[in-house]
């Protein structure tokens, strides 16, 4: 695990935030909820933020500040042996599978970044810009070196250990990203025809809301939160023992589905005012935002600022989620090495180095799956790259927390030394009690449930 810990309370809440909100607030979360009937969406959405998100988030943190360690060492620090080690595996590879899709979309960030500092998108049509997209992830070697620059920047700030850096650039970076937002919102509003965006976003239409509906929503949830494969245990693992971890799960919930929920207020209007089709899929928030930031005023210096901010609130998601797998790399291997005196442990650097060559490799496969030539990266009539995110954010992630709701809700004690509600008095001992029953009870249930509805089975 990077040795450095967080200078202050906000700094920490701040890089969590930083975590979560990236690409699953802005590009997923306005497609997969044009994708699943907009208000209806969101009202499944907001509820399983409430019910699941949250209490899970504050699980994560809880598992690193009571263990003070990563996704591998933590499930045997606190239970003493190795049984619950299967979950440390999956958060390996949900890591793994996410970063193999994710960096492929920040590629595309990046990409557009580049394209807007050379104002490629000036005066294009609502078509233009669609077959712009269309013509850009065809063409593989483009896609895959502006893929690799994440890829390389990612490792650089693990392997030079430089997330106090990092911790810096979220605080800055979150409120710029916040009042961009609301600038854009602010020019999205005056369009013609906004309104009936609104109205496809906030007015829920009930008949909507399938069992399909819902699993997309909770995947979404999981995703956006980072939650299930073990990246918010690293930030708890860096929580003061007397930090009260759900309060601060409450903000990072909080501004996380902020930005999300705006996203939404910014694109929805956009996509009915500029004759979109909301149910457009994942290039659906790389087809409408040029053409917001193109009505902004300054539109050159809005287009490079967005897509700015945008790369690195990717960044800081996927620096989070690399660092599951190196620090998982090197606390295994030394684990091994402590068996075994013939095995050599792996250092930070090298591990860096193993996981980086491993995401291009998968990353690489993710690019090469979405041109229609490549039918033998295709399974069941989804390519690799539509794969890898629909398995990780609605089964894998929403697994992972189902293991670990389990493992805290019966393996930490409520009372006594150790117990969650140990120093807490007051209306802070019945958030605790709450939470409790909701992991004990409330959340392996509804995911279950969740799970046989979406898959058919009840
Ligand atoms: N939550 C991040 C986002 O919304 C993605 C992510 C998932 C980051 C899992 C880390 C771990 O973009």
């Amino acid at each position: 695990m990077a040795n450095n810990a967080f200078s202050s309370k906000v700094g920490l809440i701040m890089a969590a935030a930083g975590s979560a909100v990236g690409l699953g607030n802005i590009w997923k979360f306005p497609y997969v909820a044009g994708e699943n009937g907009g208000g209806a969406f969101l009202l499944v959405y907001l509820a399983c933020v409430v019910a699941l998100g949250l209490p899970m988030v504050a699980t994560e943190f809880l598992i690193g500040q009571r263990s003070r360690h990563s996704a591998f060492g933590a499930f045997r620090q606190l239970n003493g042996n190795n049984r619950w080690q299967w979950l440390s595996w999956m958060c390996l590879t949900t890591s793994v599978l996410i970063m193999g899709f994710y960096f492929v979309v920040t590629g595309w960030c990046f990409n557009y970044l580049a394209e807007a500092v050379v104002n490629t998108f000036h005066a294009m049509s609502t078509d233009q810009l669609t077959a712009h997209f269309n013509g850009f992830i065809h063409s593989d070697l483009r896609m895959m070196l502006f893929s690799l620059v994440p890829i390389v920047l990612t490792a650089a700030v693990l392997w030079f250990d430089v997330n106090k850096g990092i911790e810096q650039l979220s605080k800055i970076l979150m409120p710029l990203l916040l009042v961009m937002m609301i600038l854009m919102v602010i020019r999205v509003l005056m369009l013609d025809n906004s309104m009936q965006g609104l109205r496809f976003f906030f007015h829920p239409d009930f008949s909507k809301i399938t069992p399909n509906v819902i699993l997309e929503a909770m995947g979404q949830c999981f995703f956006s939160l980072s939650i299930g494969m073990g990246a918010l245990i690293t930030y708890g693992a860096y929580m003061p023992p007397k930090q009260r971890v759900v309060y601060t799960s409450v903000q990072v919930a909080v501004l996380d589905t902020l930005v999300a929920v705006l996203a939404g207020v910014i694109i929805f209007p956009a996509v009915f005012s500029f004759g979109f089709n909301p149910e457009e899929g994942p290039k659906l928030a790389f087809i409408v935002l040029p053409a917001i930031l193109e009505q902004m005023s300054l539109p050159w210096f809005s287009s490079v600022l967005f897509f700015s901010l945008l790369c690195i609130a990717a960044l800081t998601s996927t620096i989070s989620l690399m660092e599951v797998s190196v620090a998982y790399m090197v606390e295994v291997s030394e684990h091994w090495a402590k068996k075994n005196p013939r095995i050599k442990p792996l250092n930070r650097h090298k591990s860096v180095l193993l996981v980086a060559v491993v995401t291009i490799a998968i990353t690489s496969l993710c690019v090469l799956s979405m041109t229609d030539a490549r039918e033998w990266l295709s399974f069941g009539g989804h390519n690799l790259f539509d794969l890898l995110d629909d398995i990780t954010s609605c089964y894998l992630m929403p697994l992972g927390a189902l293991g670990m709701s389990i493992f805290v809700a019966w393996k930490m004690p409520l009372e006594g030394e150790n117990g969650l509600t140990q120093n807490a008095k007051g209306l802070h001992r019945w958030v605790c009690i709450i939470y409790q029953q909701m992991i004990r009870w409330i959340i392996p249930i509804v995911i279950v449930v969740i799970f046989l509805y979406g898959l058919d089975i009840l």
